[in-house]
């Protein structure tokens, strides 16, 4: 059987936190409540995952997203789902 949910992991070191990580998080939150991705994902907190210059630092699944925000996460998690229904 596949496993069609896709894991997030958010750092909420203090750098990422600094960096916008809450608003990611925020963001992700809504959008898995009620959004088109609801049910389909699952959203992990971490500690400081020793990438602080890269900050804020999302991974959703096998992708690293460094510097990244609230709607580059969203796109490259809505492709990675797609992938995986296909
Ligand atoms: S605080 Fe996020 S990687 Fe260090």
């Amino acid at each position: 059987m596949k496993h069609k949910r896709e894991l997030v992991f958010v750092c909420t070191g203090s750098d990422c936190k600094k960096a916008g990580a809450k608003a990611i998080r925020k963001h992700l939150k809504e959008d898995l409540k009620s959004g088109p991705l609801k049910g389909q994902c699952k959203l992990i907190q971490t500690k400081c995952m020793d990438l602080c210059k890269s900050a804020p630092v999302v991974i959703v699944g096998d992708h690293f997203c460094k510097k990244t925000d609230a709607e580059k996460v969203a796109t490259i998690l809505k492709k990675s789902l797609s992938n995986k229904l296909a």
